[in-house]
């Protein structure tokens, strides 16, 4: 604890001059706030820069994401991931709209009831936003305090997370609380990185960190073993006639709930199968060509795929079967501008002729 006192008068003076110019820290009210620390959950500041300005285009205020529609929501967040998120966002947005009269309401205790607002966001936005002192915990703070501490607890435990937070919440500078819980973020984000070797040299703590006089940096923090992830092999299938292609609503509960897909079948096939099963389907094949294989990785799970082109005469199938039930027909200007599709399926995508967003931010 002693050694954690040390930090706050140097990691600030280093923040003064190293902090990152980032566009919700130009004008850091709560609503800014709130919005760019969900996005940066699970991922990097440069993938969230293009998404955090669009969403602030389209969703000003916390009124407007309140009432807006589903789908153009989930558009906004296509390529971003963890979509229940967004989902969340939005039902806080509402909770906020009934129950403060549109104002994000300024006690720790009040923000932690909103719909996906945890400890590590009420932090952020209790300190940045509201100049309150309370720490700011993720998992960059808990590498950066690991290291310094060479603390042999594994971070991956709840109970080691609220070890850390008691501990920062009786140091954190009154009068600095969102610099100080922000320059931890950003020496674990630029010098105390995790994979790979930390930079030490440049950094401000390194007459105060144990891993560094120990040389043993790289061997913190210390984690619970992941579990493996489950592996579901799938064939992709990009179905298309004269004008229009088809997709299909995911289901409104579980991975990807409600984002539209291609058509697919489980497991690997081969194209007279996939001939077999459209015709089955009421759809009569033209051409088919096979596409490149392509890998998705998700949190839990990693989806395999290999893929098909294919040309019927005509997306009008009959009967009961699937095709005629859950399928959408559309031209692919379309999709690409109103439907939610996750990056999952990018390799997919350009055989439409269209662009994910997650691909147009990458250009
Ligand atoms: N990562 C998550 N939130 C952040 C913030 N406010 N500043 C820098 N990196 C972050």
């Amino acid at each position: 604890m002693e050694r954690l006192r040390e930090i706050t008068e140097p990691l600030l003076v280093w923040y003064d001059e190293n902090r990152r110019i980032l566009p919700w820290r130009e004008e850091p009210t709560p609503y800014h706030v709130w919005v760019s620390e969900i996005m940066l959950q699970q991922t990097r500041v440069e993938a969230v820069k293009p998404y955090y300005k669009r969403f602030m285009e389209a969703f000003p205020d916390i009124e407007t994401l309140a009432n807006a529609p589903e789908q153009q929501l989930l558009k906004m967040w296509e390529g971003l991931g963890y979509y229940s998120r967004v989902r969340n966002l939005q039902k806080a947005a509402i909770q906020i709209m009934g129950e403060y009269g549109g104002q994000m309401p300024a006690e720790y205790e009040q923000l932690l009831k909103l719909k996906g607002i945890g400890s590590y966001t009420a932090g952020a936005i209790s300190s940045i936003a509201f100049k309150k002192p309370y720490p700011a915990v993720d998992g960059n703070v808990l590498r950066v305090l690991s290291r310094i501490r060479m603390d042999e607890e594994s971070i991956s435990e709840e109970r080691v997370k609220k070890r850390v937070f008691g501990e920062l919440l009786e140091l954190i500078p009154r009068e600095r609380p969102g610099d100080f819980n922000q320059a931890l973020m950003d020496l674990g984000a630029g010098v105390c990185v995790p994979n790979g070797a930390p930079h030490c040299e440049e950094c401000p703590l390194k007459h105060i960190c144990l891993g560094f006089q120990n040389g043993s940096q790289s061997e913190y923090p210390k984690k619970a073993l992941k579990k493996a992830r489950t592996i579901e092999e799938k064939t992709i299938l990009i179905i298309q006639d004269e004008n229009r292609a088809a997709l299909k609503k995911r289901p409104d509960k579980g991975l990807l709930a409600g984002l539209y897909e291609f058509p697919s079948m489980e497991g690997y096939h081969t194209a007279q199968d996939v001939v077999k099963y459209l015709e089955e389907n009421g759809l009569k094949t033209l051409r088919i060509q096979q596409l490149a294989d392509s890998k998705h990785i998700f949190s839990h799970r990693e989806w395999h795929m290999i893929g098909y082109q294919i040309r019927v005469d005509e997306l009008s199938p009959k009967g009961d079967g699937e095709f005629t039930k859950d399928f959408i027909y559309l031209e692919p200007e379309r999709t690409q501008e109103e439907y939610p599709i996750p990056s999952a399926f990018a390799a997919y995508a350009p055989y439409l002729n269209i662009k994910l967003t997650s691909e147009k931010y990458k250009e």
